[in-house]
């Protein structure tokens, strides 16, 4: 009997999951299972997106039946043919011979190869749409994610991503249909980094291509070929998305892999694993002869450090290590720090071999010291290990212990809707930025919470360090306090760097003394992901009052601090972006271009304030510019729009008119930030309403 699952109005999973499958692909152990997806949509057109694998074709054509209802199938959007999404389309065509499916060139080439039966063809490629009634489809190219042929498919109207391989993940569905239905990040994630990191992750700059394509479009609900439909919360799992394709680590940490055929290479690994705990560094071993493969690449995407500990085999690697390494560079790794041992009771050979076949892999610093075992470990090399496990300890940001001091109440009394500076430390490095929320939230414990935008490097450091301090500020604060710790970022500044008024609290974090009425410092205990920002809950290790002025807030700051726009001058001068031709006039901007903050970005390319040059001197210097860039450097100003509506960020004060910017403030992206602050979109206000 037929299995469906509703989505919305018109949307249906028609799907089906197999948990007799021991190996997906041939290659990868699935003991959870996996699911195909696939779904109809019931517009005046019907349209079915991809089918299935053959070992679940029963149901499906049941689900397909059911959801139909005696109608007919219009189309079949084919997004992907690796089999276990097509293998089912020759049964379909034979049961719904007047369905046209929809594919681009490329599919059709591999439907060809495939199969050998004649279809109604509708060909389509980047940007074509289809008009099914209410619903606008619009598809877009991603190939090598994961096979050439590869496209997803935008629901215009209902803003639904169809995204094939794209944001699947292992594991049979187990009833519920929706990400938000099961705790995704406990039960799911692993399989979801599996499956990314194994099935696509050699395909990190394809990957990349497509996240850059849909961040363009606002997406409501997101529809994978395997696993759960994202209808909220996704943001965090772009996110991860974002770190796995760029090929950046999810985690500071260490994975040892070890291949031991008598059980001393483990022993070496083990106390490896030990030394590097007790120096606080998170670590997880895995035997390589035991662990799937798939489970290792995955670990390896997931930490920093990587050490490989292998016996001599046959004079070279271990026949199950070297299995992996391979494995590891076909999949792309990169940007880790790793380390080997190697271990031969008469000559040791394994730990140069590994080192070669990693060797051509990108970004791969390899700390020096090979530790060669013979045999067994020994006392005396000790040190040896010692070494290895100090040398990669001194790679890594040492967390600092939090140290408790006296917690005064009173402090808490300052917290308003307000602005605060929020600082962290990691290793050698000091950074803060202004964040508006902070308050109470139990008083035994004692517990404050923060949400602090991703955008943001003190964000990130938190996350990594767990500790922070909040200063509160008050109405005494200048505007270059909101401007020195607001308008910069700290991956490319030191914030503190000749700033007067600042100290550190027993945790070893900076907090600000002046124009701040007091301070609290937070251990985080709790981590919540909202989309565009993380809600920390924290216990506090230390708290004092500074002063008895009043802390500022945010209407305050409104009214006395934030800086009006600016007079525009009569005349000024206009300077042209090389990169993308956009166009900075300052008689309209309100703020000579050499005032721009020195990290000002171009609005539309994002490229830095030295990409731009002032007109006429391009006229000048057009000896010396390459033909490359003359090129690519629009002559004209983009058209403008007959818009002249002017929004003001009510951050920072940052001024976008329409009439010069040339589009609407309400097309820009939704993810669009102030290009001074970094604030969101919706900080933003209609100056001549
Ligand atoms: Fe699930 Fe690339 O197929």
């Amino acid at each position: 009997m037929y299995c469906t699952k509703n989505l919305n109005n018109d949307l249906f999973w028609v799907g089906a999951n197999d948990r007799r499958l021991s190996m997906f692909e041939g290659v990868y152990s699935v003991p959870r299972g996996v699911s195909y997806n696939s779904y109809i949509l019931l517009d005046e057109k019907t349209i079915l997106f991809d089918t299935v694998d053959k070992a679940v074709g029963k149901v499906f054509f049941e689900n397909v039946t059911h959801v139909l209802g005696g109608r007919k199938l219009d189309y079949v959007v084919v997004q992907h043919m690796e089999p276990d999404h097509s293998a089912t389309l020759a049964e379909l065509i034979l049961r719904y011979p007047d369905v046209t499916v929809v594919c681009n060139s490329k599919t059709e080439t591999m439907i060809r190869q495939f199969f050998d039966f004649e279809f109604t063809l509708l060909v389509v490629s980047e940007g074509s749409t289809l008009v099914t009634g209410r619903h606008t489809l619009r598809f877009m190219m991603a190939p090598m994610v994961h096979w050439p042929e590869v496209m997803v498919t935008y629901d215009e109207t209902d803003k639904t991503l169809f995204s094939a391989d794209a944001f699947g993940t292992f594991g049979a569905l187990s009833g519920a249909i929706f990400a938000d239905e099961v705790d995704f990040d406990s039960d799911y994630m692993d399989e979801a980094r599996r499956y990314y990191c194994n099935i696509v992750g050699k395909y990190g700059p394809q990957t990349e291509a497509l996240l850059k394509k849909i961040s363009t479009v606002e997406i409501r609900m997101i529809c994978p070929l395997h696993g759960y439909v994202w209808r909220r919360n996704f943001s965090g799992y772009i996110d991860k998305y974002k770190k796995w394709s760029s090929y950046t680590p999810e985690e500071t940490g260490v994975m040892i892999a070890y291949a031991s055929v008598y059980g001393n290479t483990e022993n070496i690994a083990e106390i490896i694993a030990c030394r590097l705990a007790d120096l606080g560094i998170k670590t997880e071993i895995f035997d390589v002869s035991v662990t799937p493969a798939s489970e290792i690449v995955a670990a390896a995407f997931r930490y920093s450090h990587l050490i490989f500990a292998s016996t001599t085999y046959n004079t070279g690697i271990f026949v199950t290590m070297e299995e992996l390494l391979r494995d590891l560079v076909s999949h792309n790794i990169q940007n880790r720090t790793v380390a080997f041992v190697q271990n031969g009771s008469w000559a040791p050979a394994s730990g140069k071999l590994m080192k070669e076949i990693l060797g051509g892999c990108k970004n791969m610093a390899f700390i020096e010291e090979t530790v060669t075992i013979k045999s067994a470990l020994k006392d005396k090399q000790s040190s040896e290990i010692d070494k290895l496990v100090n040398a990669v300890a001194a790679t890594i940001p040492k967390k600092i212990e939090p140290i408790s001091g006296e917690v005064d109440t009173k402090a808490f009394f300052k917290l308003s809707y307000g602005l605060f500076v929020l600082t962290a430390r990691e290793g050698e490095k000091d950074n803060g930025c202004i964040i508006n929320t902070a308050e109470q939230l139990t008083s035994t414990p004692c517990r404050i919470t923060i949400a602090v935008n991703k955008q943001n490097y003190t964000h990130d450091m938190i996350m990594r360090t767990g500790i922070f301090n909040v200063s509160v500020l008050t109405e005494e604060a200048p505007f270059g306090v909101f401007q020195n710790f607001g308008f910069k970022s700290g991956r490319d500044t030191d914030k503190f760097a000749g700033y007067e008024g600042a100290e550190r609290t027993a945790n070893g974090v900076m907090y600000t003394t002046k124009d701040t009425n007091a301070v609290m410092s937070g251990k985080v205990v709790g981590v919540h992901d909202y989309g565009t920002h993380t809600l920390f809950v924290a216990e506090v290790t230390e708290a004092k009052v500074l002063s008895a002025a009043p802390s500022v807030t945010y209407a305050y700051y409104f009214a006395n601090i934030k800086p009006k726009p600016q007079p525009k001058p009569a005349e000024g001068k206009v300077w042209i972006c090389k990169i993308c031709g956009y166009v900075y006039d300052e008689a309209k901007e309100g703020v000579p271009f050499e005032k721009l903050p020195s990290d000002w970005v171009c609005p539309v390319c994002k490229h830095p304030k030295s990409d731009f040059e002032l007109r006429g001197s391009e006229v000048k210097a057009g000896a010396a510019k390459s033909e490359a860039v003359k090129a690519e450097t629009p002559k004209a100003e983009p058209a403008k729009p007959t818009i002249n509506k002017v929004w003001v960020c009510s951050i920072c004060g940052y001024v976008y008119d329409e009439a010069v910017e040339g589009v609407p403030f309400e097309k820009l992206p939704a993810d669009w930030t102030c290009p001074l602050c970094k604030h969101p979109k919706s900080d933003f206000e209609l100056q001549n309403n």
